[in-house]
């Protein structure tokens, strides 16, 4: 058998299954626009997701929740525009899809028709089977989202981590065996006991993506923002920056300000 990676000209949900087949742990990273979208894709992503964390990095939101259908439409429109490689998740928001599955559906279809994304995320278990079942019967494919999911942040109550109690635990392994079975084609798993997730993607034939899920399941995602230092007041101890945006761009601020006042920024060669 040949060791070679296998070159992807389009990844596909097809191509995600091969990869945890062969061994290769899936990349991926969220983007809300066009010119991060270019970027992370030209890089060699293999998943960009279209969050709702857009609500807290791009709104300034303290959670995921307000966000609207609407807006996830817009971010996610943007990004489709800049991308050659990467598949496209969108995240379903807060009120798209709990209500019932027609209400799923009718948003899944609007995600797929007007952003042009490649799929959709759904966060939840038993509770939006149905839901998902809709979504799936009607050609779109889903990722599912389990432990910590953060538009049910006020039921949790706080963002610690999750299913650390036998009971949740179980609970957990349940929904993603059943999201499995009924044919989603990926799962992410959020702030989860390393040992857990590890079980979890064992179990299963579908890739398992971790946030702070450890080093044992087939893919990991983080939020760009965060990634590269841009934001700076969120350290949970899962995150690995791999600059210091926050401090770098605020610099080139303060020098920018400074040229200017000096009347040294335009010179002689920056102007007509
Ligand atoms: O919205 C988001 O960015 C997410 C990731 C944290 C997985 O759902």
């Amino acid at each position: 058998m040949s060791t070679a990676k296998k070159e992807y000209k389009r990844i596909t949900v097809k191509s995600l299954t091969e990869m945890k087949n062969a061994g290769e742990k899936i990349s991926m990273l969220t983007a809300y626009d066009y010119t991060m979208a270019k970027i992370i894709d030209s890089a060699g992503i293999d998943v960009i997701l279209v969050g709702d964390s857009a609500s807290n990095v791009m709104a300034g939101h303290e959670t995921t929740l307000p966000i609207t259908l609407d807006q996830m439409i817009y971010h996610a429109s943007s990004v489709i525009r800049a991308t050659e490689r990467s598949l496209v998740v969108v995240d379903l928001p807060f009120g798209s899809y709990q209500s019932d599955p027609k209400e799923a559906l009718r948003s899944a279809i609007r995600i797929m028709k007007e952003s042009g994304g490649h799929a959709v995320k759904m966060e939840g278990g038993s509770e939006i089977k149905e839901s998902v079942k809709r979504i799936l019967h009607a050609g779109i494919p889903v990722m599912g989202h389990l432990g910590l999911t953060p538009q049910s942040i006020y039921k949790f109550g706080t963002y610690t981590v999750r299913a650390k109690e036998e009971e949740e635990a179980a609970k957990l392994k349940e929904d993603a065996l059943m999201l499995e079975r009924i044919g989603c084609f990926a799962i992410v798993l959020e702030k989860v006991p390393s040992v857990l997730a590890e079980e979890v993607a064992k179990s299963l034939s579908i890739p398992v993506i971790g946030i702070g899920a450890g080093s044992g399941v087939d893919g990991q995602v983080l939020v760009s923002h965060d990634m590269f230092g841009m934001t700076h007041e969120f350290n949970p101890r899962f995150l690995r920056r791999y600059l210091n945006l926050y401090e770098d761009m605020g610099n080139a601020v303060s020098q920018y300000v400074a040229d200017v006042k000096a009347v040294d920024f335009p010179n002689k060669d920056e102007q007509y």
